[in-house]
């Protein structure tokens, strides 16, 4: 879809010279166009990201379609092709002046879109780097950008005329709604950057822009007559803004769970947070725009402040069924009911306002999820036909090419059937609407197939893989390379995307990125030749020399077992230590703890790459290890430690309860906790495993510059919103809500400071309330046991950071590598006896 904004091409006088001699030179391009603005951006990315060497090495050419035949008939979005400028015409351009420099690398693509992709495969390919969440090694670059090399990558053909791919989908997106909560809620402007630079290359072409849509909300709801105290129970706290979105739950609770200030100041913060976050949402507007990404811009959702019903009294405006055993306060979100006429009229105006302090950013996709974990007002197959017309028809009137893309979440929930599904969309399709479905976990929780491709809407075929953003080492490798394609192959005309719908990052980036590659395969053919890739991407990783046949064992045992989850795990385990304590721990199912690989082999993995990692780092010459190397032994050792390690000594825990071995229970209790804070100083040294460095994250966040024309009171206090946002983050990873309810620990995290502040002392209450029952001779009593862990938890929801001794704020100051050494040392002979026993 064209954006708003003009896209024309303009041409500019000091490229064209160039472009006719590599237009003479590389006969097989008949039809070179001109470089143009469009293609800038990409420009801009190369000088942010390599070194300076590499500013002029490529020419960037978007060029009709006529110009490059698709490699395949099927594959023909967004095509490219990359090849070497032949060196004539480097000499040539040189002799013209172009800044005494001239690109050796061509890459042409139909869209900016297959220009970032081509120029991933020209840094894969060709110069054997890569952009990851975990750390780039593009310091490693040689000095002499390399050729294109003649190999093509799965097949092994060789090739003379450039490398052409192509999408068989036009669409490809990234991120679900709730990862603006569990994983971008506090990031500034340069990590949003770093990541619309990661899309690029990764070729997403379509976006949710969530951030920031509060201002719209807060500007319409006032302009409808909205009391600014009647937000307060409205909007929520920063990362719940999401599920708040979603009519899933409503408020915020950091006064009232911390005793912290008082409800006027929380209101205060809100509107600072949202006001900050709409100059931040600008910034990403701008960019998606150059780089020609689709933003997926939200839509009136029905969900409103209580008050509206005041206002209009005559309107159906009810209340949402309830969410979450969530206290009926923070949920039963009051939503104006679609078939009334109000709705479309709030609808079409909240679109035009949107428009207007869009400022000129304009997209046709919107989205709108009305039922998401929700239960529908009602189920005859009229009346939700009748709802979704009425949406559609209403987006229609605000945008006659609007695209409602919603997530197909919601059939999951047994509120729905297949039949009431049918019905639902059939009424986009009489409004004669377009629609896009994301269905969210595509391999695991197929929607797409137990509702038939959502009965004719176009879809995306997803993997989400980490609900809550959890961290365990997972992947459905062996499935996930068949599946879209099958998918494809039985509604080849209505699979439209496939995306990357992960709840948070920084981890499994080999799964991730895989799934990014699937598009741009032949769909009838598709021959991915994965071992060969996971090769060459820990080859990219750790650099050519580092990925010893050792390393590369290490990785294809583990690309075996952790990332081929062949059960019907639908996410990576969580670790016992991240739980509430208890007697039975070994949970299988819904982010459970229980542990579905072969130990003894994961474990043989971690010692090959951990003494792969410390021989590397004891010959490294003052060469300091890739980030991502670095990265993957703090994972990997996090995942020994903690999945294999803490559970066995926890079950020695129990044996020694159920003995009444009083002196057992001490001594094996110290051995669990020196585990736990072997595992905190490992993870503290790291900033992407540091509770240190989220919290500072979202402190740092209070600082973010505000929407134009916003000034701050005399009487904004301005510690108490560092200390609302901390709360908030803390909140997140432990409670997720406003007491300890159903969803405690449902974002728990593995990391450094908050396993030693939060769950060490759970564990030490533990191990005493053990210790005592058999003392009093009496049974554990697991209730008594919660009610102690309560206070500590309350107690610590209100706590700041850096307080207390050891509480850092990035990293504890050890080199991770040299606790990596330390705890393979310690641990490798225990860890292998376990899981021999376990196994
Ligand atoms: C911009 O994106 C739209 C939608 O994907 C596409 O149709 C169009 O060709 C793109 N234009 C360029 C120059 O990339
Ligand atoms: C919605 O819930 C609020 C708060 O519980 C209540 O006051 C109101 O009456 C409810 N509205 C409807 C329409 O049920
Ligand atoms: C939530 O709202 C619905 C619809 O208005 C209402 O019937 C129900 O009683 C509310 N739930 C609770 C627990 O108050
Ligand atoms: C686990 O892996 C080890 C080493 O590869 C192997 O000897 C053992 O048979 C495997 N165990 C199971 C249950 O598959």
């Amino acid at each position: 879809m064209a954006k708003g904004n003009s896209r024309s091409i303009r041409w500019s006088s000091s490229s064209l010279a160039l472009v006719a001699l590599t237009a003479v030179v590389l006969l097989h391009s008949s039809a070179t166009a001109a470089p143009n603005a469009a293609t800038q951006p990409l420009y801009g990315l190369v000088e942010r990201l390599l070194p300076k060497a590499y500013h002029s090495t490529f020419d960037f050419q978007i060029v009709p379609e006529s110009a490059i035949p698709p490699p395949s008939p099927k594959n023909k979005y967004d095509v490219y092709r990359v090849s070497n400028v032949a060196p004539a015409a480097a000499a040539d351009a040189h002799a013209s002046g172009n800044g005494g420099r001239q690109p050796t690398i061509l890459i042409e693509g139909t869209t900016f879109s297959a220009l970032g992709v081509g120029l991933k495969f020209y840094l894969e390919q060709a110069a054997q780097v890569e952009l990851t969440w975990s750390g780039n090694r593009f310091n490693e670059l040689p000095a002499q950008p390399p050729r294109v090399p003649d190999l093509e990558l799965d097949s092994g053909n060789v090739v003379t005329t450039g490398h052409v791919h192509g999408s068989f989908v036009p669409w490809r997106y990234y991120t679900n709604v709730v990862t603006f909560g569990y994983q971008f809620t506090f990031w500034d402007w340069n990590r949003w950057e770093r990541e619309l630079d990661w899309m690029v290359l990764n070729g997403i072409n379509q976006l949710p822009a969530m951030v920031g849509q509060e201002y719209v909300q807060r500007e319409f709801f006032r302009s409808l007559g909205v009391k600014e105290a009647d937000f307060a129970s409205f909007f929520s706290g920063p990362t719940y803004q999401p599920w708040q979105r979603m009519g899933n739950m409503q408020g915020s609770w950091t006064y009232e769970l911390t005793g912290v200030g008082t409800a006027a100041d929380e209101l205060a913060y809100k509107n600072r947070w949202i006001d900050s976050q709409w100059a931040l949402q600008q910034k990403i507007l701008a960019r998606l725009d150059g780089f020609n990404i689709t933003s997926v811009l939200p839509a009136f959702q029905g969900f409103v402040p209580r008050a509206l019903k005041n206002l209009y009294p005559q309107a159906d405006i009810r209340n949402s069924s309830t969410w979450s055993a969530f206290p009926i306060e923070h949920t039963n979100v009051t939503y104006v009911e679609p078939t009334d006429p109000l709705f479309a009229k709030l609808s079409v105006e909240y679109i035009k306002l949107q428009d207007k302090l869009n400022n000129g950013h304009r997209s046709h996709h919107y989205l709108l999820d009305l039922y998401n974990e929700l239960i529908p007002s009602c189920v005859t197959e009229a009346c939700l036909k009748a709802i979704s017309k009425t949406v559609s028809q209403t987006l229609q009137t605000a945008n006659k090419d609007a695209v409602w893309v919603m997530q197909g979440w919601f059939l999951v929930s047994p509120a729905w059937n297949p039949t009431m599904a049918k019905a639902y969309f059939a009424g986009i399709q009489e409004a004669a609407g377009q629609a896009f479905v994301y269905d969210l976990a595509s391999d695991s929780v197929p929607v797409w197939e137990t509702n038939s491709g959502f009965f004719g809407l176009d879809f995306g075929w997803s993997v989400i893989n980490n609900y809550g953003a959890s961290q365990g080492l997972f992947g459905k490798l062996s499935e996930i390379q068949v599946l879209p394609y099958q998918a494809y192959a039985k509604y080849p005309n209505t699979l439209r995307g496939i995306g990357v719908t992960a709840e948070g990052i920084n981890n499994n980036e080999f799964i991730y990125g895989l799934t990014l590659t699937f598009p741009w395969a032949n769909p009838d053919q598709p021959a991915l030749n994965v071992p060969k890739r996971l090769e060459q991407f820990i080859q990219r990783r750790y650099g050519p020399s580092r990925a010893t046949p050792q390393v590369q064992q290490a990785w294809k045992i583990l690309s075996e077992t952790v990332w081929d989850c062949q059960t019907k795990q639908e996410t990576g385990s969580k670790s016992f230590i991240e739980k509430p304590p208890a007697l039975e721990m070994n949970k299988p199912g819904w982010l459970g703890t229980a542990i579905w690989y072969n130990k003894t082999s994961v474990v043989y993995a971690w010692d090959l790459l951990a003494k792969s990692g410390i021989a590397e780092r004891n010959a490294a010459h003052g060469r300091p290890l890739p980030k991502s190397y670095i990265f993957d032994l703090v994972d990997t050792t996090r995942e020994i430690l903690l999945s294999t390690v803490f559970p066995s000594v926890h079950g020695s825990l129990i044996a020694a309860y159920n003995r009444q071995d009083v002196a057992q229970i001490r001594a094996v209790g110290r051995q669990l906790l020196e585990v736990a804070n072997d595992a905190d100083r490992l993870l503290s040294s790291h900033p992407l495993f540091s509770f240190g460095a989220f919290v500072k994250e979202a402190r740092d966040s209070s600082n973010f510059p505000l929407a134009t024309g916003v000034t701050t009171p005399a009487t904004f206090n301005r510690n108490g919103f560092r200390q609302f946002l901390e709360s908030n983050a803390r909140n997140l990873v432990t409670w997720w809500g406003p007491d300890s309810g159903s969803l405690a620990d449902y974002g728990s995290k593995q990391w450094g400071g908050l396993i030693s502040s939060y769950y060490v002392p759970r564990w030490q209450l533990f191990i005493a309330q053990l210790e005592l029952a058999v003392q009093e001779k009496r049974d554990f009593d697991p209730e008594a046991f919660s009610a102690l862990v309560l206070k500590q938890e309350t107690a610590w929801q209100a706590q700041k950071w850096g307080d207390k001794n050891g509480e850092s704020w990035a990293s504890n100051g050890f080199a991770s590598i040299d606790v990596v050494r330390q705890l393979w040392v310690k641990y490798a002979a225990l860890a292998a006896k376990i899981a021999a026993a376990d196994d």
